[in-house]
C-alpha cells in the first residue's frame, strides 16, 4: 500500500515537474482540493485524448452537441439529482470537522461490509465499529445526506446548479433531436464538456476532481431496437475481460475472458444494444492506449448503481498508483430520464410506436477525461536504467502529447532553414511537433524521453549533402536515416502504428 502511495507521489511529482498538471489550484493561494491546472504538456495530452474520443464516437455514428454548464433548479429536481445525488457525511461533535461517512468507516475498519447501507445503518456502523474523528478522536454525529451539486444563482433570485453530468443537459434537447434525426430512432449524440461535483475533502489528486471534463455518449433507443441491435453482429465474437456481479459475489476478482455473444447467452447483459455500448467504451479506452491486460469491465452491484441506472458496468484501469481505478461508467438508464423530464416540464418526450406513445430508453457511456489522463501517465512510466539516465514515459505514439521533435544539429541558418521546412511539412500532416534547437543532441533526446516523445528527427550536414535525416526511436533508442521527402509519410505511418520502426533498418 505504501509503495502504491509512493508511486502515486512519484507520478504526481513528475507530472508537476514536467508540466502535465499543477495543483491543487490556485497554488499561490494555498489551493483548493479537487481543482487542478493542466500545464502545456497536460493540455496537449488532453487534446490528444479528446481527439481520439471524438473520432471514436463519430465513427460509431454519434453527433456532437454542446449545452450550457449551468441550469435552473427545476432541471435537477426533475433529473433526481437534487434528491438523489448525495454522499453520506458525518460531523465530529467536538471539532466540527465533516467527513464522508463511508470512506471514513472503510479507512478505520478495513473489510467492514457497508456497501448499500442506508444513512441510519451507517450511523449504526460508526457506533458499532468505534469509528472516531481522525483529527481529535472524538465521537461522530448522525450520518446525513450531502448534495454534491454546486449551487449558484441566475440574476437576483433564481436558484441554479452547475451540472454534475453532461447527460441531463443532453436529454433536455430530445425534441430538437427528433427533428434533426427526422423522427428516426435510435439517435446517438455525445458531449465533451465541463461538469462539477462538490466532493467532500477530495484526496487522490487528479482522480477525484470538483471540476472536470466529461465525455458522455447517449443513445435514445426503443426497447425492441436494444434487443435486435444490428451492429451487434459485427462485434459479437469480441472477447472482453468481464467481471460480472455474479462472479464478484463468488469472491472472484479476475475477469472472465468471454465473447460478447456468450455473455448475452449467460444473461450478463440484458440486451445486444447495451453490450454494444460496453464494447464501444472498451474500444475507446484501447484507442487511448491502454493495454488489454491493464483493463477490466466490472458490473456494479444493485446497491452501487446511481439513482437513474437499471444496469451499470465500469471500465477499470490497473494503475501502480491506486490499483484498479474506475474510469468509465456504461449505464442502462431505461426511460427514467425522459419520463421524469416529461412529467416535470409537461412537454411531450415520447414517440408514437404502433399508435401508442412510448418514452424511449437511454443507453449511456460516461467518463471524465482527467482519470484516463492520469492513468496513462501512470501506465507509461519507465524508471531510470543502465541504458537511460532518466526516467521516461512510454506513451503510445498516437497518444503522445508531442509525437515528433525536430532538431537542427546546430542553430546555424543552413541547418535551421531545412529543419523548419520539415517542421512545417509534419505540422501540415496533422502531427504534433516540437522544434528544439537548445543544447546538445543527447540532452535534447533526454528531454523528449522525459515527456514521452516517440520519435526525434535530426537535420545535420549530411542532410545538406544527400537530403537524408535521422529518425531516432524513443523505445529502442536506435536511429535510421530516411530521405527528407519520404519523412512525412514514414512518420505518419510510424505514429499511427501502420509501420514498425524496425522495418526501416
Ligand atoms: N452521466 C453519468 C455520470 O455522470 O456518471
Amino acid at each position: 500500500m505504501s509503495s502504491e502511495r509512493d508511486f502515486g507521489e512519484t507520478i504526481t511529482g513528475l507530472a508537476k515537474k514536467r508540466g502535465f498538471f499543477w495543483g491543487p489550484s490556485p497554488e499561490i493561494y494555498g489551493g483548493s482540493s479537487g481543482f487542478y491546472d493542466l500545464g502545456p504538456l497536460g493540455k496537449l495530452l488532453k487534446n490528444r485524448l479528446e481527439s481520439i474520443i471524438r473520432s471514436s464516437f463519430v465513427r460509431a455514428n454519434f453527433w456532437e452537441v454542446e449545452c450550457p454548464t449551468v441550469s435552473q433548479a427545476a432541471v435537477w429536481k426533475a433529473s433526481g439529482h437534487l434528491d438523489g445525488f448525495v454522499d453520506p457525511v458525518t460531523q465530529c461533535i467536538k471539532c466540527g470537522q465533516i467527513y464522508r461517512a463511508d470512506n471514513l468507516i472503510e479507512e478505520q475498519s478495513p473489510g467492514a461490509r457497508i456497501a448499500g447501507q442506508s444513512l441510519d445503518e451507517l450511523t449504526e456502523s460508526i457506533k458499532k465499529l468505534g469509528v472516531v474523528c481522525p483529527s481529535c478522536r472524538s465521537p461522530l454525529g448522525k450520518v446525513e445526506p450531502f448534495n454534491l451539486m454546486m449551487k449558484t444563482r441566475l440574476g437576483l433570485d433564481q436558484d441554479a446548479y452547475l451540472r454534475p453530468e453532461t447527460a441531463t443537459t443532453t436529454y433536455l434537447l430530445f425534441r430538437r433531436f427528433l427533428t434533426f434525426f427526422r423522427d428516426k430512432l435510435p439517435m446517438s449524440v455525445f458531449q465533451i464538456g465541463k461538469a462539477y461535483r462538490n466532493e467532500i475533502s477530495p484526496r487522490q489528486g487528479m482522480l477525484r476532481l470538483r471540476e472536470f471534463t466529461q465525455t458522455e455518449g447517449q443513445i435514445f433507443i426503443l426497447e425492441e431496437d436494444e434487443k435486435s441491435w444490428p451492429q451487434f453482429d459485427e462485434i459479437k465474437d469480441n472477447v472482453l475481460p468481464l467481471l460480472p456481479y455474479a462472479t464478484q459475489q463468488k469472491g472472484d476478482s479476475a475477469p472472465l475472458k468471454m465473447k460478447l455473444s456468450e455473455a448475452i447467452k449467460k444473461n450478463h447483459f440484458r440486451n445486444a444494444g447495451y453490450a454494444w455500448c460496453v464494447n464501444l467504451a472498451y474500444t475507446i479506452f484501447r484507442s487511448m492506449g491502454f493495454a488489454e491486460e491493464k483493463m477490466r469491465l466490472r458490473q456494479h452491484s444493485p446497491a452501487e448503481r446511481a439513482h437513474y441506472a437499471k444496469d451499470a458496468w465500469d471500465v477499470e484501469v490497473l494503475t501502480k498508483s491506486f490499483g484498479w481505478v474506475e474510469c468509465c461508467g456504461i449505464h442502462d438508464r431505461g426511460n427514467y430520464d425522459l419520463t421524469r423530464h416529461q412529467e416535470f416540464s409537461k412537454e411531450k418526450l415520447s414517440v408514437t410506436v404502433d399508435k401508442q406513445l412510448v418514452v424511449p430508453n437511454v443507453l449511456e457511456i460516461a467518463f471524465g477525461i482527467e482519470r484516463p489522463l492520469f492513468c496513462l501517465i501512470d501506465n507509461s512510466f519507465q524508471p531510470e536504467s543502465e541504458a537511460r539516465d532518466t526516467d521516461w514515459l512510454r506513451f503510445p505514439p498516437e497518444v503522445a502529447p508531442i509525437q515528433v521533435a525536430v532538431f537542427p544539429l546546430m542553430g546555424k541558418d543552413e541547418l535551421v532553414g531545412p529543419a523548419s521546412e520539415i517542421y512545417d511539412a509534419l505540422m501540415d500532416l496533422g502531427l504534433i511537433v516540437q522544434f528544439d534547437v537548445g543544447g546538445s543532441i543527447g540532452k535534447r533526446y533526454r528531454r523528449q524521453d522525459e515527456v514521452g516523445t516517440p520519435f526525434c528527427v535530426t537535420i545535420d550536414y549530411t542532410t545538406i549533402e544527400d537530403g537524408t535525416v535521422t529518425i531516432r526511436e524513443r523505445d529502442s533508442m536506435e536511429q535510421v536515416r530516411v530521405h527528407k521527402d519520404e519523412l512525412p509519410q514514414v512518420l505518419r505511418k510510424l505514429v499511427r502504428g501502420l509501420m514498425l520502426f524496425s522495418s526501416l533498418k
